[in-house]
């Protein structure tokens, strides 16, 4: 099937699906850059891709000939397969994430920075010759709808079917985004190799293995160029390239010259009971339920979230003066653990079928399982690597970085027009973190650049940390510590600046915690689909702001407090919760001699970055400290 297929595709075949010699070079340096990747991968055959079932079909048919797929019992889970990785290879590797901008100053300290020139020698080394006896596949896409205001186009080189497979699932793969770069509209180059020849310097050829990689990563960027150069891992993040690579890191510098803003937030559309609309993006770090959030079941009758994006939005002025915001993904590539009726029943709708899992568990009836999908485990299980699994074993079934990449359009909670291609007007920002102590359920940011300071000093508290006390604080501005593609200060920075261009057009920035613990060690709000409770506040608070022309405390809705505009008393709905009136309390209590202690951790935080810290910032630091001091 594979020779078949590559005769019909490859460069010097006669076949009239011979795309090389047909189509007239109308990309610059688009075939160009192929035939030279071709040159030096040495790849056996290249492949145009085209998005379509077709391709979808055979890639699938040539990944389970191969064994590198599984395909599950089509009676539970149809079209879906099931792909287990190499234990290696089983998340993003951060150390080994590059951002080669021309000086190690702009890439920043939160960035490992790699000399740009050094790092395309390094890497050619690498990949010569590293596609023998493979096929190289050219994956056109569209991050966005194709040929959305908003949207970027790219190309993906890959070595890896897995990879296609799952593109074609997380962006706009085919003939459409090759059209619109042929046709002379920007594009970013993104070459991909799991860096594992089949084909060795003698000429030998070896046998292919499950789920081939090289023990040397590098996940390397390049700005100035917008190229990305992937090499080793066939994992998500680090393989699939329209994701963090170009949709966060290439692109928060592309957003960054033209006044716009890359993010790693979810999306979501939020209705009252009135019938408002209201758009919200939301920054969390990993791990504090984004997913979650961006596919909540409302517990508050009349109010319902529906699902625009779950870990990406790009956000652009537009005409009207206002932010508007698009997921730039097609698809999901979720966290299955933790994953099941009871915590997320619109994800476990969403992966009825048509789904690749990677580093799932094995039933005996050909379906797929994973800690936290139901409340007990198979008797047996094949585990994620493969062997008997039986519970009581000591360790997990699943990978706890196994995951689902699904289509986006089959949540049963997806916006109707998730795909617009102006995006959504956006309304307000969120961001969040996991924090037992110190930072309240809600509060509204006084201003924009009071909201700039909450984003830029997000952090999540070490599990283990004591109670009440501040502990370690694993600082994660944005959510973006291993996503922006330069300095995280010049990032702040330039989210000052869009502020000021956005002026009273601005969304409205909020902070969340629903992880706060009370003295006794619990957690004091329910979280899940009762967070949609103030997502209600949050709602009010836009329609204040719509009647007032100031913001802050001034209706019935909120108080102004030490760290932001809180909810008055009575304010936020808790009807019908078994929440006692000292855990509400509690829930939003500020201690001064805390939250001073967390300002002398953030001003050493601040100083990590040196004289690029906009003076906006430590301006919101001095009046953090005044309101304490006078509380
Ligand atoms: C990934 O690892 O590919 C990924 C999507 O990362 P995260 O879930 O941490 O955002
Ligand atoms: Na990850
Ligand atoms: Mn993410």
């Amino acid at each position: 099937i594979l020779e078949a297929r590559a005769a019909a595709h490859a460069p010097d075949a006669s076949d009239d699906d011979d795309e090389f010699d047909r189509t007239p070079d109308r990309a610059p340096g688009l075939h160009a850059w192929v035939e030279q990747i071709a040159a030096l991968t040495e790849p056996d055959r290249v492949v145009w891709c085209d998005g379509s079932d077709r391709e979808r079909h055979e890639l699938t048919k040539v990944l389970l000939d191969e064994g590198k797929l599984i395909r599950l019992n089509g009676e539970y889970r149809p079209g879906s397969y099931l792909a287990r990785s190499d234990p290696d290879d089983v998340a993003r590797v951060e150390s080994r994430t590059f951002i080669c901008s021309a000086s190690r100053e702009d890439a920043g300290p939160t960035n490992n920075w790699v000399d740009p020139a050094e790092m395309k020698t390094e890497l050619t080394a690498r990949l010569r010759g590293a596609m023998r006896g493979r096929t190289l596949y050219v994956v056109p896409f569209s991050m966005g709808p194709v040929g959305g205001r908003l949207s970027k186009l790219g190309v993906q080189l890959t070595d890896s079917a897995y990879v296609v497979l799952s593109m074609h699932i997380m962006t706009r793969v085919g003939a459409a985004p090759r059209a619109l770069i042929e046709s002379g509209e920007p594009w970013v180059k993104a070459l991909h190799s799991v860096g594992c020849p089949l084909v060795d310097e003698a000429g030998v050829r070896h046998p292919d293995v499950e789920w081939p990689c090289n023990p040397d990563k590098y996940i390397a960027h390049f700005p100035h160029e917008r190229e990305i150069w992937s090499f080793g891992s066939g994992y998500g993040g680090n393989a699939l390239l329209g994701k963090k690579s170009f949709a966060l890191r290439i692109a928060s510098v592309i957003a960054r010259d033209e006044g716009w803003l890359a993010e790693h937030m979810l999306l979501i559309k939020l209705t009252s009971p009135a019938g408002r609309r209201f758009h919200l993006a939301a920054a969390f770090p990993s791990a504090c339920g984004k997913t979650n959030l961006a596919m909540l079941r409302s517990t508050l009758p009349g109010w319902s979230v529906e699902t625009l994006g779950d870990d990406i939005a790009w956000l652009r002025q537009g005409e009207d003066g206002r932010l508007w915001a698009i997921n730039p993904e097609a698809g999901f590539f979720g966290v299955a653990p933790g994953t099941g009726e009871s915590t997320n029943p619109n994800a476990m709708q969403t992966i009825w079928g048509n789904t690749i899992f990677t580093n799932a568990a094995l039933t005996d009836d050909g379906d797929v399982w994973w800690e936290g999908m139901t409340a007990q485990p198979p008797a047996h299980l094949v585990d994620w690597t493969g062997a008997d699994w039986t519970p009581g074993l000591g360790r997990p079934a699943a990978h706890p970085n196994a995951r689902f990449t699904v289509p986006a359009a089959q949540c049963p909670s997806i916006a109707d027009d998730w795909e617009a291609h102006d995006g959504v007007p956006l309304d307000a920002i969120i961001f969040g973190g996991r924090r037992a102590s110190n930072v309240p359920l809600v509060l509204e940011a006084r201003d924009w650049n009071h909201g700039v300071f909450l984003g830029a000093t997000i952090a999540s508290e070490q599990t283990a940390a004591a109670e009440g006390a501040v502990g370690e604080l694993r600082r994660d501005p944005f959510a973006m510590l291993p996503f922006c593609g330069y300095n995280m200060a010049d990032y702040w920075a330039h989210w000052v600046s869009v502020g000021r261009r956005l002026g009273p057009q601005a969304p409205k920035i909020f902070q969340v915690n629903w992880f706060r613990k009370g003295s006794d060690g619990r957690y004091l709000w329910p979280g899940f689909g009762d967070n949609v409770r103030v997502l209600a506040w949050i709602a009010a608070r836009l329609e204040a702001g719509n009647a007032e022309t100031g913001r802050g405390a001034g209706d019935a809705s909120a108080a102004d407090g030490p760290l932001g505009v809180v909810p008055a008393p009575g304010a936020l709905d808790v009807s019908g919760l078994d929440l006692a009136e000292s855990d509400l309390a509690e829930l939003f209590a500020v201690d001064p001699a805390a939250w001073l202690a967390e300002a002398e951790l953030t001003e050493e935080f601040f100083a990590g970055f040196g004289e690029r810290v906009p003076s906006e910032l430590h301006a919101e630091l001095a009046e953090l400290r005044a309101r304490l001091t006078r509380a």
